[in-house]
């Protein structure tokens, strides 16, 4: 099968095409002929190198939509021809830039027939991060003040979604040209984060969802109501970590970092969200294959509405 991968860390250009063998379902696996990969900032950190990492993840990619080809032993769930979605298991069992992936079956979930596999597999690591830290860990519930801040970004698009789903009401922060598109999604209160310092514009705020560290992690402590709580997805140096774990102690409030989780509960309810219409995924710009270079070079501006997906066509 073709398939992208790396032989050294590097920048966009270390990634090429290269040929191998199909993968096997083993008990409890699937192998799903990939339709779209999704592409995610955890892509580019790991092609680039990440602390404590000796060697290159071979093939790259957690977000995958397609059709399953192959069942193994004791799997009930799918038959060959079924349409899927899913995460593979982060971080260990990356393989999506590819032809085919394999992984356990209860990382997909039926796709949803009114998606394409474009937007399924921009859905995936995205959704259930929002899903794992707006709902299993932070458990919003109707009325709650929500700060999301890079809204417009891959994990807080899905994220003001999902907490406007719960009932909470949504604060986002986004660069203004944005406003309007994360309006239509149903946030309620949006900061231009280039022109308003939404540490003075906010305050009683129950939950913050972080996806940005530094300093708008340690100040979003400010605006958190006591007894409050902040799930962030990105840590900082360790220093920073410790004195933003203190201000928390110290404010009474509560600061938890997440790692997002292969989770077939999460995924059946992203999808059902999502065969709803009530939660919409939006692809900045999809890219072939081939060209993985090209996607994770764009998603590198940092500037990107939603989601990028690789095509295999
Ligand atoms: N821990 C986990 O399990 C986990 C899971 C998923 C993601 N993450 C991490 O979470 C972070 C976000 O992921 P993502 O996929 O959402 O990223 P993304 O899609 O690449 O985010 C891009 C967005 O960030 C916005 N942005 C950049 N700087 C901003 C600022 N200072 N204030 C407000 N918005 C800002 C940009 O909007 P403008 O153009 O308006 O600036 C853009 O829309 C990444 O670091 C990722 O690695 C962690």
């Amino acid at each position: 099968m073709r398939a992208i991968s790396q032989d050294v860390f590097g920048s966009p250009d270390v990634l090429h095409a290269v040929t191998l063998p199909q993968p096997v379902a083993g008990v409890g696996e699937i192998v799903v002929r990939v339709q779209a990969a999704g592409v995610n900032p955890t892509d580019w950190k790991h092609r680039a190198g990440l602390p404590g990492m000796s060697e290159p993840v071979p093939v790259l990619g957690w977000d995958v939509a397609g059709v399953v080809e192959q069942v193994g032993g004791g799997v009930t769930l799918y038959e060959p021809g079924d349409e899927v979605f899913g995460m593979l298991p982060y971080p260990r069992g990356a393989g999506a830039y590819a032809e085919y992936a394999k992984a356990p079956t209860r990382s997909f979930a039926r796709k949803p027939a009114n998606l394409d596999h474009v937007q399924a597999a921009a859905l995936p690591l995205a959704a259930l991060t929002a899903y794992q830290s707006l709902v299993d860990t932070a458990d919003v519930g109707p009325g709650q003040r929500v700060l999301i801040h890079a809204a417009a970004g891959g994990v807080g698009h899905l994220a003001v979604q999902i907490a406007k789903a719960r009932g909470a009401y949504v604060i986002g922060t986004a660069s203004a040209a944005k406003h309007e598109f994360l309006r239509e999604l149903g946030a309620d209160e949006l900061i231009d984060y280039r022109t308003t310092d939404f540490a003075e514009a906010l305050d009683d705020v129950d939950v913050v969802l972080d996806t940005l560290a530094g300093e708008v992690r340690t100040r979003s402590l400010d605006v958190l109501r006591e007894g409050g709580r902040m799930i962030s997805l990105v840590s900082g140096d360790p220093v920073a970590d410790a004195a933003d774990a203190r201000k928390a102690a110290e404010r009474g409030v509560r600061l938890q970092g997440l790692l997002v989780e292969a989770d077939h509960a999460g995924m059946r309810a992203i999808a059902e969200l999502a065969g709803q219409g009530r939660l919409r995924v939006h692809v900045d710009a999809s890219f072939p294959l081939a060209d993985a270079a090209g996607a994770h070079a764009h998603g590198e501006t940092g500037r990107t509405t939603g989601k990028i997906v690789l095509v295999v066509e």
